[in-house]
């Protein structure tokens, strides 16, 4: 039986050309044909079926939209379940909600549950990549990695490392760090869609010791990903400046262990320095904009628009972040946007969870677009659903007002059905 599916809806996907100009690929009728995972056409429904012998079957998706899968740069496995939890600012709220949670993934049954939970909670958002925080247990990253293959989902992750100024059981000593990380790496990176990433948390609970090792392994393996947090909260920054005397400021502990690569995500990064912010560009690496979260711990608010998009992806950053969901990081983006006095354009925000956050990931020549060649990874959208978004629609008269009102309204009843290499892995249209 060939596995060769015709569906036809509306289609759009986003990429920039060469000015950082949106390039739009919008078919208000259209066709995207798909092979052995890989999208082989994307074309209007006029060329299709000029093309095709007549007969040929399809599924017809319409009034829906199909887009790109969402990407999600920056999430933590372990925080599905703390969302919303009341507390003050970051350290608090570790203390509070996130390394209790964390505890709980030392037993094994609970950590394989709730990774195959997280992985088909991702599915019903519509994101369809992700790079994502374990725990500092290993077990708890091989669940991630097991489940995300079993899907054929492409996945960057990696075990937290901690080794002070957390709950003892949640931390580790260097042989044992050292022995988990190689040997997930070993296993899972570059298996099938799967990538590792050293995840040292962030400065505060890695001696110098522990990022030190990173930078052994990435001389080792040097296409590793990394990904860490940076300035995010006036307390945390206070704290490295304390626990790093000698540097003169918070990205040079990340540059003395060698971490600031092209593959190096460093979530928030808000009250950088300009100097920071420069050096962190010219490396090449990448800052997770995580709107939800910033606002959720009233960390502050990301100036966009200094940060060129070859440096700048976005993320959901849940349990900081208040749901899964790209489209509610988009809505709270433009919050942020709008509060320093300027419009993030709908196009944009859409690019930055598809193709920019692809690009980000150094994957953006295999997933990101509907696109010939690409991974079949994507997500149709009821845009009838909920009832107040298809309210708000009778009244929008071009796509990026529906966008607009799409990231606001949105919830997860707009999600009707998600691909991943061609397979659905979520179908609200079979629930209901
Ligand atoms: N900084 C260090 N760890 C975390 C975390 O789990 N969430 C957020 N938002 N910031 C962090
Ligand atoms: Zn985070």
């Amino acid at each position: 039986m060939s596995d060769r599916i015709n569906l036809r809806a509306r289609l759009l996907s986003l990429d920039k050309d060469l000015e950082g100009k949106i390039v739009l690929e919008y078919y208000e009728d259209g066709f995207v044909v798909c092979e052995e995972g890989l999208i082989v056409e994307v074309l209007s429904a006029d060329d299709y079926f000029a093309k095709m012998p007549s007969g040929v079957s399809y599924e017809d998706l319409r009034p829906h939209l199909l887009v790109p899968g969402f990407i999600d740069n920056h999430v933590h496995m372990p925080q599905q379940d703390i969302i919303a939890g009341r507390s003050g600012e970051l350290l608090d709220w570790l203390d509070r909600h996130a390394f209790p949670a964390e505890l709980r993934y030392a037993d094994h049954d609970f950590a394989r549950i709730k990774a195959e939970t997280f992985i088909n909670e991702l599915f019903s958002a519509g994101t369809t990549c992700a790079q994502v925080f374990s725990t500092v247990h290993r077990h708890a990253c091989e669940s991630l990695f097991v489940a995300a293959s079993a899907k054929k989902m492409c996945l960057v992750a990696g075990k937290v490392m901690m080794d002070r100024n957390a709950p003892v059981d949640l931390l580790q000593n260097a042989a044992d760090c050292r022995e988990d990380t190689e040997s997930l790496i070993e296993e899972w990176h570059g298996r099938g869609r799967l990538r590792y990433a050293l995840t040292p948390r962030f400065a505060v609970t890695s001696s110098e010791e522990q990022l030190s090792y990173c930078s052994d392994l990435l001389s080792h393996h040097s296409d590793l990903y990394v990904q860490t947090h940076i300035s995010e909260n006036l307390e945390e920054i206070d704290a490295v400046r304390s626990l790093f005397p000698q540097q003169k400021d918070y990205l040079e502990v990340y540059e003395q262990a060698g971490l600031a690569t092209t593959k190096s995500t460093f979530a928030h990064g808000i009250h950088l320095s300009k100097d920071e912010r420069q050096r962190l560009f010219l490396a090449g690496s990448k800052i997770a904009f995580c709107p939800s979260s910033n606002l959720f711990l009233g960390s502050g608010l990301l100036d966009i628009e200094s940060i060129p998009d070859a440096n700048l992806s976005i993320g959901s950053d849940v349990g900081g972040g208040t749901g899964l969901s790209m489209l509610h990081t988009c809505a709270e983006g433009f919050k942020v946007a709008h509060l320093a006095g300027y419009d993030w354009h709908p196009f944009e925000a859409l690019w930055s969870i598809t193709k920019g956050n692809a690009d980000a990931l150094g994957l953006g020549n295999s997933i990101g677009q509907l696109r010939p060649g690409f991974f079949a990874d994507m997500v149709l959208l009821d845009l009838d659903q909920p009832r107040a978004l298809k309210n708000r629609l009778e009244h929008c008269e071009n796509l990026p007002d529906e966008l607009f009102a799409l990231m606001f309204l949105g919830d997860d009843r707009s999600i009707a059905r998600t691909y991943v290499a061609g397979e659905v892995v979520f179908d609200r249209m079979e629930l209901s």
